[in-house]
């Protein structure tokens, strides 16, 4: 079923490559403006995490699609942010294993799991006015919604604050894979307002991004 902006409440959508910031900038901005905070990545994941468990190659599509047929993704909302649970298990402490890390840029070019998560990410926007994070929010999952920001900053410092998470990611890797998958690559929306983070910090990030809303005319 199509579903259009008229559909949903109020959608601002993040996106932008590995450690760029977005997901410290969406939780904070969501905060400001009183939205729920939703992270798509954390989707991706989570279902990564459940093929991983079952031991399922993420090559074998016909294995992926009979597994993610008979699995309960539930989204819930918890403190204001988006909270997955797959069969009734929260994934959350292993949602940036390296397993995971390894696996997810793979498992996310598969078009099910992205028809999966799309529909997850509708259903928040159904009911709530949402901050959305991801790499194809504003170009593919609401491409109607007129509050675009891609996030971006320079390779050296994504890899340094990756570092500094204390997290073993190949976020080169992962971007490379995430640009050149042929469904909803990683894409600046052309209406996006564009903000390099490298040298600014979240705050300064949240209020720019702040600015822009209310130029727009978004009444918070
Ligand atoms: O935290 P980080 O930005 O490194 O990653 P994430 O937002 O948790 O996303 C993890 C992975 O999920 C990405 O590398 C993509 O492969 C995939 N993803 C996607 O394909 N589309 C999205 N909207 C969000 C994430």
């Amino acid at each position: 079923m199509h579903s259009s902006q008229r559909d949903f409440h109020r959608v601002v959508a993040i996106d932008g490559p590995a450690a760029s910031g977005k997901s410290s900038v969406a939780r904070a901005l969501a905060r400001r403006l009183g939205f729920v905070y939703v992270n798509s990545g954390a989707i991706y994941r989570a279902i990564t995490w459940y093929l991983l468990n079952k031991d399922i190659h993420t090559d074998d599509t016909q294995r992926v699609a009979q597994a993610l047929q008979s699995a309960a993704i539930t989204c819930r909302i918890q403190d204001s942010e988006s909270r997955i649970l797959v069969n009734e298990i929260d994934p959350e402490d292993h949602l940036r294993d390296d397993r995971v890390n390894e696996s997810v840029a793979h498992v996310s070019r598969l078009l099910l799991v992205r028809q999966i998560v799309g529909q997850k990410l509708h259903e928040y926007a159904r009911s709530h006015d949402v901050v959305v994070e991801g790499r194809d929010i504003g170009s593919v999952v609401f491409p109607e919604t007129p509050h675009k920001f891609y996030v971006d900053a320079s390779r050296e410092v994504r890899l340094r604050r990756r570092a500094a998470q204390g997290e073993r990611d190949a976020i080169t890797l992962r971007d490379q894979a995430d640009l050149s998958r042929s469904v909803s690559p990683l894409v600046t929306a052309k209406d996006a307002y564009v903000i390099d983070t490298s040298h600014l910090t979240i705050e300064k990030v949240v209020c720019e991004i702040l600015v822009r809303l209310k130029e727009m005319g978004l009444q918070t």
